[in-house]
């Protein structure tokens, strides 16, 4: 049988994916980032996973504004990187596991998360960014990928509510395949960023630490954050957040333990985070049947527990992090001095139309590009250049 025994939580800063296709990780900026990565991809030389679900958003580089599917799955045997305005990355093409994505697919859709089926699919730094975090430089993905891009960029954008009962149907659908498959489910994006506008380079520490720590420790405070804490508290891009929840409520309702932790801030206009939870059972496995059978009461159970873990002003258990959820901590990110620029800097495919209609229809600015932010540093001149002259 198909288990998920591991949940990664982590950012897809492109400007990451950028500083690692030029060779400039050991760079004083991004040494330290790079140096907490390092962790992960041991764990994930141990763990040996055989297939990811990888929770992401596209970022108008496959998924356009001409159609905006909210929930979609690649049920495809392989995915190329996309071109994001400079050529596609040079990362190998990323496989699918058809069979699992079909099989998940049916099962969210008979249980009521009407997915996009997507029989193609380019997928962008939102996907290959945490794979280069998680397995670094490499010629062939140690495991095969199951991207399930989520809608954030355009409102409406669902909830981190919706998301967790996603996650709850994805474990469902995995203990049900019958092949002997290692499964970790990865969350993308985040942690607090804004990319745009006048509170753009915007970071929230307290925020971030807080989700981090909840993601153990409370959970269920997590699932109904609403999008506008998300977006007063952790930026407009800081909504990403919601896909971590899929991940979470992957792992189940048992207890999971945090194994590795990296925060680091900047990089580039956003806090970057990542965290890997292992799933309980890995540890204390319960034996077969049973933990099937007590599925629907641990589920009821933490339901009802939810509201009052989460309701405000109550005498909790984490009076540290609801002091975050009110107070708004907004410092600005030091950010001006990252060596990779204008990592989306210029539009993707279909964006033309996209960003006309943006203006029509978007109650915000719907397609993220990174801050334009002068640098003094040779390389970033060049990508910036390399980019303008793309343009003309
Ligand atoms: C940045 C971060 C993102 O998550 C993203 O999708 C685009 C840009 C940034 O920090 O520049
Ligand atoms: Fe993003």
């Amino acid at each position: 049988m198909a288990k998920i025994t591991a949940g990664i939580g982590c950012s897809h800063v492109p400007a990451i994916g950028a500083a690692f296709d030029q060779g400039l990780t050991q760079e004083p900026y991004w040494k330290p980032l790079f140096d907490g990565f390092e962790p992960a991809r041991d764990w994930i030389r141990k763990h040996k996973p055989d297939v990811a679900i990888l929770v992401y958003n596209d970022h108008g580089s496959a998924l356009t504004l001409e159609m905006i599917p909210t929930l979609a799955i690649g049920v495809a045997d392989e995915f190329k990187p996309a071109d994001e305005g400079w050529g596609p990355r040079q990362v190998p093409v990323v496989k699918g596991h058809s069979a699992l994505a079909w099989h998940l697919a049916e099962t969210l859709i008979i249980n009521e998360f009407d997915m996009c089926v997507l029989n193609t699919l380019d997928v962008d730094h939102g996907l290959t960014v945490p794979l280069n975090i998680t397995c670094g430089k490499v010629d062939e993905w140690p495991f095969a990928v199951i991207p399930i891009p989520i809608n954030v960029v355009m409102f409406p954008i669902p909830t981190g509510d919706r998301c967790w009962r996603m996650g709850e149907v994805i474990r469902k659908a995995v203990e049900a395949f019958p092949e002997d498959l290692n499964v970790v489910v990865f969350g993308t994006g985040g942690m607090s960023h804004q990319i745009h506008g006048e509170r753009s380079g915007m970071i929230n520490r307290d925020f971030d630490t807080a989700f981090l720590n909840d993601l153990t420790r409370n959970p269920q405070r997590l699932r109904h954050i609403k999008h506008e804490e998300y977006t007063t508290l952790a930026g407009a891009e800081g909504i990403e957040m919601v896909m971590w929840m899929v991940m979470r409520a992957a792992l189940g309702d048992n207890k999971v333990r945090e194994v590795y932790r990296h925060y680091h801030v900047p990089a580039s206009n956003t806090a970057a985070g990542l965290i890997i939870l292992e799933n309980d059972d890995l540890h204390n496995p319960k034996p077969a049947g049973k933990a099937r059978a007590a599925r629907p009461k641990a589920k009821t159970k933490a339901k009802a527990k939810a509201p009052a873990a989460a309701r405000p002003g109550r005498k909790g258990k984490v009076p540290a992090k609801k002091a975050v959820l009110k107070k708004a901590i907004v410092k600005k990110a030091v950010v001006k001095k990252a060596v990779v620029k204008k990592a989306t800097g210029k539009p993707s495919r279909g964006s033309k139309a996209a960003t006309s209609k943006a203006k029509v229809a978007a109650p915000r600015k719907t397609v993220k590009v990174a801050k334009k932010v002068p640098s003094k540093k040779p390389a970033a001149r060049k990508s910036a250049a390399r980019s303008s002259a793309r343009k003309r």
